[in-house]
This record gives C-alpha cells, sequence and structure tokens, in this order.
C-alpha cells in the first residue's frame, strides 16, 4: 500500500491536522516548508471567500499537497457553499468528517481533488472505501477532538487487513517512535494535532499553551458538553465542576422530537460557540480541547521544531 508522502509526493507520511479554530494557514505554510502536509478546517474561515483566498494563498506560498477539512453532515449549514469555494479552488486534497462524503467524493474527483475520509471503525471504513474514497483517517481512542471508539493499534490493524485503500492514523502519535510504530503496523502516514499547538506560531491563548505543558495523560476526560459526540478535553477545574455529562437542557433538546431534528445542529453550534470562547480567551473557565500526547509537550517551541523532532529520529 503506498504511503502517504508517495500519495502527495511530500517528504514525509505527516499531516498537520485540522484543528478547528487552532490550524492556521500561517501553521499549515509551516508544514508545508518542513516536509509534512497540513489540512485546515473549512470551518475555521467565517466566509467561503475566505476559505477560497486561503487556498489560492497558499497554492501561491507552495506547489506542495495541503488539504481542507469539510463536515459532511447536517450539523454544517455552510456544506454547500464551502464545497463550492473547494471545488473552485482545488485543493490537493479535502478530508471529510461527521457525515456521508458521498456527494464530496464525486464532485472533488471531478476536478481532481483526493478525499480522505475520517472512520472510527471497519463499517464506516468499508462504507467509504466503495464510495471511492482516497484514503481513510482511521480516527482512533487515543485521537484528540472527537476521539473514536478502538484503540490505535487495533483499529490499524483492522483496516489494514480488511480495505483496499490506505489508511492514514489519527491519535496516539507523538513521538518519532509512535509514528514509526503504526508504520510498522501498515499505516500510510499519520495525521497529528495535539502537539502543534504546543507552538508558538500557534495563535491559542497562553493559558492553554500552560496547561498543555502542565497537564498530563491522566489529566484527559471525554466530555459530550462541547457537542453530541464525546470530545476529550483536559480535566481543569473548571471542567471538573461542570461534570462531562450533557444536561438536562442538552438532554431535553436531544430527546424532543420536535427539537431532535435540529438537536445536532443545535448542539454542535452551542460547542462550537464554547470552543471559539476556550481558544481565545484567557480564563480557566473553559474546555481545553487535547488529547493524551500532551503528555509529552514539556515546552513551548517553534512549529518547525515540533516537526522535526517527529519526523527525524534522535
Ligand atoms: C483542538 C483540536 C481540534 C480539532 N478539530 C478537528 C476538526 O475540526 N476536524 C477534524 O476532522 N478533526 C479535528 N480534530 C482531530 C484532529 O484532526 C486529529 O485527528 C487529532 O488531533 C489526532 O490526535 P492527536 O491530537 O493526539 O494528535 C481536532 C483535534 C484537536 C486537538
Amino acid at each position: 500500500m503506498q504511503s502517504l508522502d508517495k500519495i502527495l509526493d511530500i517528504k514525509y507520511p505527516v499531516i498537520l491536522a485540522p484543528m478547528f479554530l487552532v490550524t492556521t494557514p500561517e501553521m499549515v505554510r509551516i508544514a508545508l516548508d518542513c516536509g509534512i502536509t497540513g489540512a485546515i478546517p473549512a470551518m475555521n474561515f467565517r466566509k467561503e471567500s475566505e476559505l477560497k483566498a486561503a487556498i489560492e494563498d497558499l497554492k501561491k506560498h507552495s506547489d506542495k499537497a495541503f488539504g481542507i477539512n469539510l463536515i459532511t453532515n447536517r450539523s454544517n449549514q455552510k456544506y454547500k457553499k464551502q464545497l463550492k469555494a473547494i471545488l473552485e479552488a482545488k485543493p490537493a486534497f479535502v478530508i471529510s468528517s461527521l457525515g456521508n462524503p458521498k456527494e464530496l467524493i464525486t464532485e472533488a474527483h471531478k476536478v481532481g481533488i483526493k478525499v480522505f475520509c475520517d472512520v472510527v471503525d471497519l463499517k464506516f471504513a468499508k462504507k467509504v472505501e466503495d464510495l471511492g474514497a482516497d484514503a481513510i483517517i482511521a480516527v482512533n481512542s487515543s485521537a484528540g477532538g472527537h476521539s473514536g471508539i478502538i484503540e490505535r493499534d487495533e483499529l490499524i490493524g483492522q483496516l489494514v487487513a480488511n480495505c483496499q485503500i490506505p489508511i492514514i492514523n489519527a491519535g496516539g502519535v507523538s513521538t518519532n517512535s509512535d509514528l514509526n510504530h503504526v508504520m510498522s503496523l501498515g499505516a500510510a502516514g499519520a495525521s497529528v494535532g495535539t502537539i502543534f499547538m504546543a507552538s508558538h506560531e500557534c495563535h491559542i491563548s497562553d493559558d492553554y499553551k500552560q496547561a498543555l505543558i502542565k497537564y498530563g495523560k491522566d489529566d484527559i476526560v471525554l466530555t459530550r458538553k462541547l457537542s453530541g459526540v464525546p470530545s476529550c478535553v483536559i480535566k481543569t477545574e473548571y471542567v471538573k465542576k461542570l461534570g462531562t455529562k450533557p444536561n438536562i437542557l442538552e438532554l431535553l433538546i436531544k430527546n424532543n422530537t420536535f427539537l431532535k431534528k435540529y438537536a445536532k445542529y443545535l448542539i454542535t453550534n452551542f460547542g462550537m460557540k464554547k470552543l471559539e470562547k476556550a481558544a481565545f480567551s484567557a480564563t480557566y473557565k473553559n474546555f481545553w480541547v487535547a488529547s493524551k500526547a500532551i503528555e509529552n509537550i514539556k515546552e513551548i517551541q517553534n512549529l518547525s521544531v515540533i516537526i522535526k523532532k517527529l519526523v527525524q529520529p534522535k
């Protein structure tokens, strides 16, 4: 099976992962200069014109492949417009998350864009393979953001054994030996997020960055407060106080027949507001999304240094 560096003609098989409100064009530019690729969530742009301009700017900066992450379920009200902007500006690949990527795959392939699909299990992996996905992003139980349910090595094993398309690991990679390990299991590459947040170039608040250093793997908990789907966050005093289960109001929305139709949209959007606040305000009264990879974060460094440490053996 082809590895990601061969598929995209880059030096190392690593994606600077799409992270809502975190991954910026500047971070992706550095990633491309360091020989890896990167992907930005379409949601990080308020307007589709800004999304399109960012893709065009990145293309001017580098001829190396980069991607955009598109939410393909009904919670994304901007889906149609974002898809149009992507098809016009043509990044090398799109990472689909949360929904059925059928239309995206069909339309992207018409203009030569590759589609990598987030999956959490074999069933969904087979589905996207049948739809014509170019690769699978295997989101495991260690991944930051919306974590998967299956442990890293088990998920890679299941997917490598049963799928014909490349499997890109997401979660449980924060060192060069982790990267080598997943590659030795047959992964085509790795999508890596949390460790890159501890960089000078990442624009999250200083308190968020200090928390990445201060807390360790045992301080990461799953919460359903941010959106309907479990997300992993740092167990700050605020998170401890609030608990990690949805409150009565959130449950009411989810279980009410009338509101149910809109529940996904409402909860995702409420969650996004909380996330937006957490990313930019300097108070602990917030949710800070991160994975157990924070165990290996000891200082804030230049992004290029973190990338080099990941891709090059000591
Ligand atoms: C702060 C944060 C935000 C994220 N936002 C998104 C997102 O918008 N879309 C997405 O597909 N994945 C998102 N993810 C998941 C990452 O793309 C990737 O799968 C994950 O970071 C890999 O695990 P790691 O953080 O342990 O490296 C996010 C992860 C983090 C840490």
